[in-house]
């Protein structure tokens, strides 16, 4: 039995492959390294669905096929309206993605809907931001690419040519990555020939939790908790202590340093205030020095949501988004699964090793 699925292939897929013994990670063939020096969120997304990189034309259109999807439906904007305020943003988008859903009933995912829901995911995470602070929807902007209009839904300004840089890079870096959690949950129920809407539905439901997607705002909290550099050694031998994870370490696939992770490194040192980033780097150094110490085995490293909530922090998101801005990147890989999944088909059923009591007869009650 290999529990947690570790080492077992149940899928082929051309879209991306972890390395985690080399520290690689490709998608359709191009290593993520170049991409996340010269593509945008929109090359990346065309690569995902095509299995290769857009020509100028080839881009130019995706970019408007998205820009003319930026739209909600009233009956999703009344339902985010109708959230309690303090709905977490992923049960929102999660809630925002299911009525958008309403009345796919089982249409056959295609790409035309997975360019449409792409360009949507960001819309409903900013609408409900907005509502929650009591303010309007703003009306998307079709001049502005996927990140810079995201970051102008969310906070009425566009954003510098830095700030888009660095969420251009992340959006990326995080557009896929094989068979995670949340893409085996959207394949799962691609599988049983269900549509596009319900198969990301589950993803998000998948990557909220703080083993997967949750953990990034987590390290923001951990990184306040520390405060000032010298408390780092007793906060994190006191967690440990209590059996607790530290949130931005460790991986199933990577026993090297996962590629992203050192490119939003990068990216964290260039964009963040140098005290924070030298508080980050201070805990990082002193979690992995514990961690071989205590877990002398296990090969650990930070992984990606580590420094990614230093450079969403710095590119001005607040720490409650930072998974649902996860999902509007990984929107690509999701989708692209879920094409690639009902493309060559068979339900996804795995079997279980049963361990519960011996068969016995049942006794009515009435004998008893
Ligand atoms: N803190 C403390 N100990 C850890 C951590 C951590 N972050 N990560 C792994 N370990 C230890 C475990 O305690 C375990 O030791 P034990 O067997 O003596 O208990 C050993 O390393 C192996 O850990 P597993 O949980 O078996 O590793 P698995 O591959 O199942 O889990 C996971 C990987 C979930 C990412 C894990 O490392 C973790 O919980 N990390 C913290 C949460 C986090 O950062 N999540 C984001 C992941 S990245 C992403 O999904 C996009």
């Amino acid at each position: 039995m290999n529990k947690g699925l570790e080492d077992i292939v149940v899928a082929q897929t051309k879209l991306s492959r972890v390395d985690g013994d080399n520290g690689t990670l490709i998608f359709c063939g191009y290593d993520i390294r170049e991409l996340a020096r010269f593509a945008t969120f929109e090359d990346a997304a065309y690569l995902l669905w095509h299995n290769e990189l857009p020509t100028r034309a080839q881009l130019t259109a995706l970019k408007q096929q998205l820009a003319d999807a930026r739209g909600l439906p009233d009956v999703v904007l009344r339902v985010l309206r109708d959230l309690p305020r303090d709905t977490a943003p992923m049960d929102a988008l999660r809630t925002g993605v299911s009525a958008l859903g309403a009345g796919s009933q089982l249409a056959r995912p295609n790409l035309a809907q997975a360019i449409a829901l792409t360009a949507q995911v960001p819309l409903i995470v900013a609408a409900f931001d907005r509502m929650r602070r009591g303010r309007e929807p703003l009306a998307p902007r079709a001049d502005l690419d996927h990140a810079a209009n995201y970051l102008y839904l969310l906070s009425g300004t566009a954003p510098t040519s830095t700030q888009n840089r660095a969420l251009n890079t992340y959006l990326v870096l995080l557009a896929d990555h094989g068979l995670n959690a949340s893409t085996f949950a959207a394949r799962v129920v691609a599988s049983t020939l269900s549509d596009l809407h319900s198969s990301i539905v589950a993803a998000i439901g998948a990557l909220k939790g703080p083993l997967h997607g949750g953990a990034p705002s987590r390290v923001l909290d951990m990184l306040d908790a520390i405060g000032a550099p010298a408390n780092a050694e007793t906060w994190i031998r006191a967690a440990l202590a209590r059996k607790e994870r530290l949130m931005g370490f460790g991986h199933r696939m990577y026993k090297t340093a996962d590629p992203r992770a050192e490119i939003l490194r990068e990216l964290a040192c260039a964009t963040c205030a140098p005290e924070f980033f030298a508080r980050a780097q201070m805990v990082e150094e002193t979690g992995l020095r514990i961690l071989r110490a205590q877990k002398p085995g296990e090969r650990l490293y930070t992984n990606v949501e580590f420094y990614s909530a230093a450079v969403l922090n710095a590119v001005g998101l607040p720490r409650d988004l930072f998974t649902a801005t996860f999902a509007v990147s990984r929107m690509a890989g999701w989708t692209a699964h879920v094409l690639e999944q009902v493309a060559d088909n068979r339900i996804i059923r795995p079997d279980a090793e049963y361990v519960g009591r011996a068969p016995s007869s049942v006794i009515s009650l009435d004998n008893q």
